[in-house]
């Protein structure tokens, strides 16, 4: 729901928990007064301190500095004296720099419109709020645009920039959300990690000064991930406040949280400035990204379970929320580049066996590539490899009742290809210097339409040649030469967010056009595990690490925001790749669970043990793949806090069903039973765990008596049912 109280000037966002209020000062500053718990009047104005001391430049013109540098502005500017964190700064034509946004008029609608080039939460059932702020004498006019999801406690937020008047002019900085908080926030929650180890959790204090979380590296990056959460300090996974932001973006992103002078929080999200520079001709618009915001007074799983939802309901696409996955089989890890289709036939011959439902050819199919040193963009079958071409592969896999799957890494030119030796100018590159290289390759320059309608032509083309069910899109660099050798000079700062946009754009050709085809993101596994990728791609490679023990804390970090279903997760070699860990098979698999289930091995070569393992193993991922497709997350014990053991559990919305999986991860010696103390259950209602009945209450308070595993790296996974 969404009022304008037009006495108050306030406006009010409110959800099924949570009221979102701003106010509009009288020369029409729009300030954010409060954000928690649904409360039910508008009669808030005063926490703006506009009433109590008539502090405001209409009051006061004196001190006009000094209120701008207290009041807390809905959408902060750059240069006219709020000197704490802002959201948007435009260079004018004569090179100044300063903004003052006034309220001009707004617009409350049922559902909302669509973005246009970016992808954004579909709006059915929802009701939005346009906000227009303008600075005529800089000849900008700025958009506010909010959506409220009642049910799940989620607000979004977009914003588009209009240049209103005759003269271009530069946006230098443009972020999506803004929240300025009281001091009752003290902990920041975000992700950090690396390669084969992302989106660790991390819990810190909110210090004086600022804290940032970001990526120039032209995607989210292994690093750090666009989201922040702020939160009281005795928030714990059940209980307390907390306020969110992640960004629906795959590019560059920076979030902060700064303390200031007077302990006040304000914590902002949006596209990175550095590098990012956008001119603006007289009548043209610039779309900023939507933020996801949500407060929850249920802790930190209150917040998991409000994303997981919204993401089910309203990002991803409708199609395959609910729809089964196939089982794949991937053969990187099996075989890397040395393959031909043969070996790809006995792969698949063998895993049909198994009850593994397709074939994933990864790379090294194409050009002259059999290493990673060359060919990319020579998106041509290698022949040589593929003994009579892809659809006689295809159709070889088919008859084994196997569907099949494709690798691409459209955004890279090899200096050793083709395409290269007829278009060097298509690489990413400063005009003076050679480009660097980074896995022997360079990023291609989708600032330029032409490579663009390559690049698409050639996925077209071998995606009609055969029944390819299945794409896997690859990104193995980050973007470090940020220049185009076609833009001039005043457009090299577009080049970044250009080609983030011409990635929507072939990710939405491709859908459009093979509307079956089901997608897989990765970057070098889990580098651009975003919002924006979950739009196109129901499904995104997790990590290029599946050790089970290291799954644990990337999965613990990927499904504090998405839903289980968006993460690919498969059954990897014992000793690990990555880590040399070795582990059992039957826990490898148990972690893989929760996720897009399949396996990333030869399954010729292993151990026959192991071989006859995996029917049983897919048997035990079906049983639970609806439940684990649409149902409610929690997470009962972590091994990143404990050291010891991981516990999480999913319970179906009608509280009749749940699984738990556990890990021990070490063992302890001449240790007592675990009282694991399940969630999300009916108090009221009777369960059966293996024979035995408990209410809902009892193991929600009292526990499941979990006996110690004999052995390290040892899991076991529970059903619990109910009884009536
Ligand atoms: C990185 C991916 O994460 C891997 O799964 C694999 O596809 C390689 N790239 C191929 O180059």
């Amino acid at each position: 729901m969404v009022i304008f109280d037009g006495d108050r000037r306030v406006f009010k966002l409110d959800t099924n928990n949570t009221s979102y209020i701003m106010g509009l000062t009288d020369e029409g500053y729009l300030g954010n007064i409060y954000y928690g718990k649904k409360i039910d009047t508008t009669d808030v104005v005063y926490t703006m301190r506009t009433e109590e001391h008539p502090f405001t430049p209409e009051n006061l013109p004196g001190e006009k500095i000094g209120f701008m540098d207290r009041f807390p502005m809905e959408y902060p500017f750059n240069g006219t004296g709020d000197f704490r964190v802002n959201c948007i700064s435009i260079k004018d034509s004569a090179g100044q720099e300063g903004l003052e946004l006034l309220y001009k008029s707004h617009n409350i609608y049922a559902e909302k419109r669509k973005l246009v080039g970016m992808p954004c939460a579909r709006g059915e059932s929802s009701m939005s709020l346009d906000i227009v702020m303008s600075d005529e004498a800089v000849g900008v006019e700025v958009v506010l645009t909010y959506t409220v999801y009642e049910e799940c406690d989620i607000i979004t937020q977009s914003v588009l920039i209009k240049n209103i008047s005759e003269k271009e002019f530069y946006i230098t900085k443009a972020l999506s959300a803004c929240l300025n908080l009281e001091n009752d926030v003290s902990d920041i929650l975000s992700l950090h990690g690396s390669w084969a180890r992302e989106r660790h959790i991390q819990r810190s204090k909110i210090n004086y000064g600022s804290y940032v979380t970001e990526s120039l590296r032209g995607e989210p990056g292994h690093q750090d991930h666009p989201f922040i959460a702020v939160l009281s300090e005795n928030c714990t996974k059940d209980y307390g406040d907390i306020y969110a932001m992640n960004l629906i973006y795959s590019g560059n992103f920076i979030a902060m949280v700064q303390k200031d002078q007077f302990d006040r929080v304000r914590t902002n999200i949006g596209i990175h400035p550095d590098r990012f520079n956008w001119k603006l001709e007289g009548g043209e618009a610039f779309q900023v990204p939507e933020a996801i915001i949500q407060y929850s007074h249920k802790g930190i799983g209150g917040m998991t379970r409000n994303f997981h939802d919204f993401f089910r309901s309203h990002l991803l696409s409708q199609k395959w929320v609910e729809a089964e996955r196939p089982v794949l089989i991937n053969n990187w890890e099996a075989t890397y580049f040395d393959f031909d289709d043969d070996k790809l036939v006995q792969i698949a011959s063998q895993a049909s066996k198994l009850g593994i439902e397709m074939l994933v050819m990864d790379d090294g199919w194409f050009g002259h590539r059999n290493s990673d040193n060359s060919s990319l963009g020579d998106w041509y079958v290698n022949e040589e490899k593929i003994n009579g071409g892809l659809k006689h592969l295809v159709d070889r896999v088919n008859s084994l009742g196997m569907k099949f799957g494709i690798w691409f890494e459209p955004e890279m030119i090899s200096p050793d290809s083709e395409l290269y030796k007829k278009h060097p100018e298509w690489a990413l590159s400063f005009s003076d210097r050679e480009p660097g290289l980074c896995r022997t390759q360079y990023m291609i320059d989708f600032s330029r339409p032409e490579v663009v309608d390559y690049v698409y032509e050639r996925l077209y083309e071998i995606l009609s040649s055969a029944n390819i069910e299945y794409v896997k899109w690859d990104m193995n660099r980050p973007i470090a030469e940020v220049a185009s050798l076609s833009l001039p000079a005043d457009r090299q700062g577009e080049v970044l967010h250009r080609h983030v946009l011409a990635l929507y754009d072939l990710q939405e050709r491709l859908i459009r056009d093979f509307p079956n085809l089901l997608l897989e993101n990765c970057s070098g596994g889990g580098a651009r595990f975003d919002a924006g990728m979950l739009y196109y791609s129901p499904q995104i490679w997790c990590s290029d690490n599946a050790d089970p023990i290291e799954r644990l804390m990337i999965q613990e970090g990927t499904h504090l925001i998405y839903p289980l279903s968006t993460t690919g997760t498969h059954v990897a070699d014992s000793p690990n790749h990555v880590n040399g860990r070795i582990t059992p098979f039957d826990t490898r698999a148990d972690v893989a669970l929760t996720g897009t289930f399949g396996y990333e091995l030869d399954v010729t070569r292993i151990p026959e043990e192991e071989r006859d393992k995996i029917p049983a193993q897919i048997d035990k991922y079906k049983k639970y793949r609806k439940l684990i497709q649409t149902g409610d997350y929690y997470r009962l014990a972590s091994f990143r806090e404990n050291s010891r053991y991981d516990s999480y559990m999913v319970v179906s919305k009608d509280k009749n069903h749940a699984v738990i999986i556990y890990v021990q991860v070490v063992t302890d010696s001449n240790v007592l039973s675990k009282k694991l103390k399940l969630c999300g259950l009916d108090s009221e209602k009777k369960y059966i765990i293996d024979n035995k009945e408990y209410t809902g209450s009892v193991l929600m308070n009292v526990g499941y008596i979990m006996k110690p595993l004999k052995g390290d790296f040892k899991s076991v996974v529970i059903e619990v049912n109910s009884c009536n």
